[in-house]
């Protein structure tokens, strides 16, 4: 393939449409007939040629041309297709004969179903398959797939390393730009169909008049692309915006308001999707400020949202001063008693770990242990722990990992993907989330290799049956190019580069060592905040004898969170993984590890395999200069090079502080600090 000549600014993503080789371009389709006039069938007829007209390049086209039609078409219903387990958003791709001529049907049950269909088969070509016999099936594992925003109504983002919002409040609601619609393609393209608009740290005018309109254009946009908008609430707003006493949730006067809000809503949104809510934690009001429950809460809400078809989604991420033995115990402690006693459009939406998003975490113990309850997945996209958008981490093996965690309730065989998709314990409402990584530069997402997290986060919301790596790979293909001299290695690249950060930033099971309040860079000497939680050696213990936080019986005792079998797997250092060895264990630096080295060796032996890992990247990265663009091959080379100054740092620095506490010697081999 020629090397493009356009300047490369990654703002297309996955939906980056270029010349085929020469025998891919003749394939292509003839045209495009569109059977039926919707927006949502137009979106899909405007994308495929788009695509196609860029592909061919100017070569002539010679394959079947492309039909668009829904299950109710007549000719396509007197096929036959199996399209009863496509649900409402699934679709079909097949060579069939139409109006007595060959064709590529894209169908589905619905326009979205199409919608999705033309994506998948723009996928199919973009990542070097052959159109010929295409033959594909799809439909979503989980039903609510979306995207949290903590975008602020200022235009900052919470935790974003991408600039700015992408929300433009200001020009909002008459200016309604391209990049809305770029926005809704480029989801639309994995099947995610919801977005939060506003942080969950709400602030009560996201729910006024002006900012319901504001809204409302952003979802008209969306709508054609089968993407609901979502709010997050604040749950003081009754007192902040309608000047009532209390906000408590048993009051009537604060049921009524909410009543009325939610009509005000929907009438500015007939199809809304419904509010997210995070309550009690982090400083945020919510019922237990009354004395009531997260279900009391919840319940009024769900219960104004009802009667138009809404859910609410009700954070467990509480994190208040509660429970200051183990703040890992927190969500369980106060939803496990509430397991069945949420209304039916309610779900509790649970991050995948008990604390906060760290590089690695065991699965959160809440998985299973509600199964009166629909449990959302809460993923983070936006790489708050690891390394901004700076590092290159693909968090796809992180998803993965959570995904595929068994939490052995009642029984083995009970993934967290089997909790969250509803299948396990037979749930209508199923969801998962991913706290965004989109700013408004030019790349979206603040780097070429953040997009992958979130095309990772989108395709696995879609199918979590999908592998981390196939699934880099075909990113890879659409990003730059689909030929395996590059597939084969970047996708490499990316499988290895979040264990490299475990490695270098917090290894064996360590977590929260970063830098108070920005969460960047090392920071495990801070012991002196006010609160516990708030320090870093709060979660590692470490002093002369030993490191580690011990959730035994013998310490906070957060084992006993989990299923038997697991809590007696946890228990006992002897049976616990290795790589969450300290997240359950306080144990001597002299504790013998698998490998044979002491503890204290291993560690260091981790920080230098995590920075043997980046210079490892680094080197594979050079050597794909020739099959990348010159600007984004720049962009990710400088980012290595800062990744591995970084690693540098979290290890010389990390080490230095062990040592003032261990008074031990560099085991052998090992490179004084740089
Ligand atoms: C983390 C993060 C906060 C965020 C919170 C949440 O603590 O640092 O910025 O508000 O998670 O998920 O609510």
């Amino acid at each position: 393939l020629p090397t493009p000549a356009l300047a490369e600014d990654g703002y297309d993503l996955w939906l980056r449409y270029r010349p085929l080789a020469a025998g891919g371009a003749t394939a292509l389709p003839t045209g495009v007939e569109r059977r039926g006039d919707t927006p949502t069938l137009r979106a899909a007829e405007a994308e495929l040629t788009r695509a196609f007209a860029a592909m061919a390049g100017g070569t002539p086209a010679r394959g079947a041309r492309v039909v668009l039609a829904g299950a109710a078409d007549p000719e396509v219903a007197r096929l036959n297709l199996p399209l009863a387990d496509l649900g409402s958003e699934g679709y079909l791709i097949r060579q069939v004969r139409l109006g007595n001529a060959p064709a590529i049907l894209i169908t589905g049950n619905s326009d979205i179903g199409v919608l999705h269909g033309a994506f998948a088969l723009l996928r199919h070509v973009n990542t070097g398959q052959a159109l010929a016999g295409i033959e594909l099936a799809s439909a979503p594992r989980i039903g609510l797939r979306l995207l949290n925003h903590w975008d602020n109504l200022d235009g900052s983002v919470e935790r974003g390393y991408a600039g700015e919002s992408i929300w433009d409040w200001w020009t909002l609601p008459e200016y309604t730009g391209p990049r809305y619609t770029d926005y809704a393609r480029a989801n639309a393209a994995l099947g995610i169909n919801g977005t939060v608009l506003n942080n969950v740290n709400a602030k009560a005018d996201s729910l006024t008049a002006p900012y319901l309109e504001k809204a409302a254009a952003l979802a008209a946009v969306f709508r054609p692309y089968g993407i609901k908008v979502y709010l997050s609430a604040r749950f003081s707003a009754p007192v902040e915006l309608g000047g009532l006493p209390t906000a408590d949730p048993l009051d009537p006067a604060v049921q009524a308001w909410w009543d009325a809000k939610a009509t005000e809503v929907y009438r500015a949104i007939p199809d809304f999707g419904g509010f997210l809510v995070k309550a009690n934690s982090e400083g945020q009001p919510g019922p237990r400020d009354y004395g009531r429950t997260h279900a009391d809460g919840a319940n009024m809400l769900a219960r104004a949202v009802a009667p138009h078809g809404g859910i609410v989604m009700w954070r467990a991420f509480v994190y208040a001063d509660t429970d200051p033995d183990d703040r890992a115990k927190q969500a369980y402690t106060e939803f496990k008693p509430l397991d069945g006693q949420f209304a039916d459009n309610v779900l509790v939406q649970v991050k995948n770990g008990a604390i906060d998003f760290q590089p690695r975490e065991p699965f959160h113990p809440l998985f299973g242990a509600m199964p009166g309850t629909p449990l959302m997945l809460e993923l983070q996209i936006t790489k708050e722990y690891l390394g901004y958008n700076t590092h290159l981490a693909y968090l796809g093996t992180m998803f993965e990992e959570v995904l595929d965690a068994d939490t052995m309730l009642p029984a083995a065989g009970a993934s967290v993907a089997r909790v969250v998709d509803g299948s396990l314990d037979g749930h209508r409402l199923s969801g998962i989330a991913g706290v965004a990584n989109i700013g408004a530069d030019r790349n979206w997402s603040g780097s070429t290799f953040d997009q992958a997290n979130w095309y990772a986060f989108g395709r696995l919301a879609w199918d979590h049956t999908l592998s981390a790596e196939a699934i880099a790979a075909e990113w890879a293909a659409q990003t730059f190019r689909p030929d395996p001299a590059l597939t084969g290695p970047v996708a490499a690249m990316m499988m290895g580069s979040r264990q490299a950060v475990v490695d270098y930033m917090t290894p064996l099971g360590l977590a929260h060592l970063m830098g108070t309040g920005h969460h960047h860079g090392p920071a495990p000497w801070i012991a002196d905040l006010a609160r516990p939680e708030w320090n870093p050696a709060y979660y590692h213990r470490a002093d002369r004898q030993g490191i580690g936080f011990d959730r035994t019986a013998s310490g906070s005792n957060a084992v006993a969170q989990y299923a038997p079998p697991l809590a007696a797997r946890f228990a006992d250092p002897a049976t616990t993984p290795e790589a969450d060895l300290l997240w359950f264990h306080h144990l001597p630096w002299d504790h013998r590890m698998q490998s044979g080295r002491t503890l204290w060796a291993e560690l260091v032996h981790d920080y230098d395999r995590g920075i043997g890992s980046v210079v490892q990247m680094r080197r594979q990265w050079d050597t794909l200069a020739p099959l990348v663009d010159a600007e984004r091959h720049a962009e990710t080379a400088a980012f290595l090079a800062i990744q591995q100054r970084d690693a540098q740092w979290w290890r010389d620095a990390s080490i230095a502080y062990w040592r003032s506490l261990n008074g031990l010697p560099l085991p052998d081999g090992a490179a004084a600090p740089a």
